[in-house]
């Protein structure tokens, strides 16, 4: 294990009854409050009408910022900044799944600056500053109720980048299983690749060979994702199921399963940010598409690791570590086939002759991470695994 700093800061409140906390947890920041939310879920699964009771008990002056789209975009990012200016905005309560949560934090850097908010995301600039953040999160995958993280598209460009900065942290986030209950079955899948995704990056990449409880962390994580999400695609309000889903999300991307790794990469979230950035599909959805092609690509650079992964996820225990190795990436494959992602382009329809212009792409985030090994030849490479 190496030498590592954890550190987070957020205040996690999880359970039932817990939006009613909201109000009284966000004036300690300020009166005046952005409520950031989506396209329209939180009004109809009652989400919504509890968040304002609340913020309005508070005696919090509000000014309303839906419509944020699943990938969200830059230009409704500088909506709300101006928004967020002109109203003198003290704070921010974001309300839904990453999307909202990511714009928010895009918006809560974007109000303390003078320049360009995409300045954040090219390095151009770097957060000096950002308004406080609250979260009501409705949609568990993304990991960002807990963490520094917010990703947009330049939808002009079509850069799907992200800033960090510690300032980005939510201050508190409210985890409520019951938000969970109105989310479709294509998004209670695509959720849960999403949080394996983000666990399963730094397992195969992680330049540390002795890292057997970071291991477990992570084969726990992946096994209560895979066990929940198949009770709730049977029983959408099962509160436990939701309940497991939410916290395993949360943990799969707060520094918790990394710390002491070593050197880890993202590989599958650079082409995978390529695929939504230029198709718009959803985040969990491209992943299961990347995910098996990167397997089958990097498995001989450590067969041990996928080996172990197929014995104690899958149970996988032949007496040869390739075919154990193979086993597992073609269950793990069949699984998110099972649960209703797509795992090749021509699920979604993406012709082979775009690999390329895809790749192109991926390199604009492969340099922009420092991941020298993957040029775009190595990227066709692995797309050619994912038709
Ligand atoms: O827009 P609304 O009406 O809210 O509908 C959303 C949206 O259509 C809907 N939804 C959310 N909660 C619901 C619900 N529908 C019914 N009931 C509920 N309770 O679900 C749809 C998808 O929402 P979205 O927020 O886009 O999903 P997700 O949470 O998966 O977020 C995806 C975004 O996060 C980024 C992704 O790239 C993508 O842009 N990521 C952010 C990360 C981070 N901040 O650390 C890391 C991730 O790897 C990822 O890149
Ligand atoms: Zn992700």
């Amino acid at each position: 294990m190496q030498n590592f700093t954890f550190h987070n800061p957020t205040e996690i409140i999880f359970g039932k009854h817990t939006i009613r906390e909201i109000g009284a947890k966000a004036s300690y920041f300020g009166d005046r409050v952005l409520l950031v939310y989506g396209q329209g879920s939180i009004k109809t699964n009652g989400v919504y009408s509890q968040v304002i009771e609340s913020l309005e008990k508070a005696g919090l002056y509000v000014t309303e910022f839906g419509g944020v789209k699943p990938n969200p975009i830059l230009s409704h990012l500088e909506e709300g900044v101006l928004l967020a200016k002109r109203k003198k905005i003290g704070l921010i309560v974001a309300v839904g799944g990453g999307s909202v949560l990511d714009e928010a934090k895009a918006i809560a850097a974007g109000t303390r600056t003078d320049g360009e908010v995409w300045d954040f995301f090219v390095n151009k600039a770097t957060i000096q500053d950002a308004m406080p953040l609250l979260a009501v999160l409705t949609l568990s995958a993304t990991g960002s109720e807990m963490n520094p993280t917010a990703v947009v598209t330049n939808e002009v460009h079509q850069k799907k980048f992200e800033i960090s900065s510690p300032l980005l942290f939510p201050k508190t986030s409210i985890l409520d299983p019951t938000t969970l209950y109105s989310v479709p079955n294509n998004y209670t899948a695509y959720s849960a690749v999403d949080t394996i995704s983000h666990v399963i990056e730094g397992y195969f990449t992680g330049d540390d060979p002795s890292t057997p409880i970071q291991d477990r962390l992570v084969e726990g994580i992946v096994k209560s994702t895979m066990e929940s999400t198949e009770i709730c695609l049977r029983d959408p309000e099962n509160y436990q199921g939701r309940a497991t889903m939410m916290w395993a999300a949360t943990l799969a991307l707060n520094g918790l399963p990394v710390a002491g790794i070593g050197e880890f990469n993202f590989p599958n979230h650079m082409i995978e940010h390529s695929l939504s950035a230029i198709y718009d599909i959803p985040h969990g959805a491209g992943l299961s598409i990347v995910i098996p092609g990167w397997m089958k690509f990097s498995v001989g650079d450590s067969p041990e690791k996928f080996a172990q992964f197929a014995h104690r996820i899958f149970g996988m225990a032949t007496n040869s570590t390739e075919k154990d190795a193979e086993a597992g990436i073609d269950a793990l494959k069949a699984w998110f086939e099972k649960i209703g992602s797509p795992v090749s382009l021509s699920d979604v329809n993406i012709p082979e002759s775009d690999i390329e212009k895809i790749a192109e792409n991926a390199t604009m985030l492969a340099n922009k991470w420092e991941m020298n090994d993957y040029t775009k030849d190595v990227i066709i490479q692995v797309l050619r695994l994912c038709c």
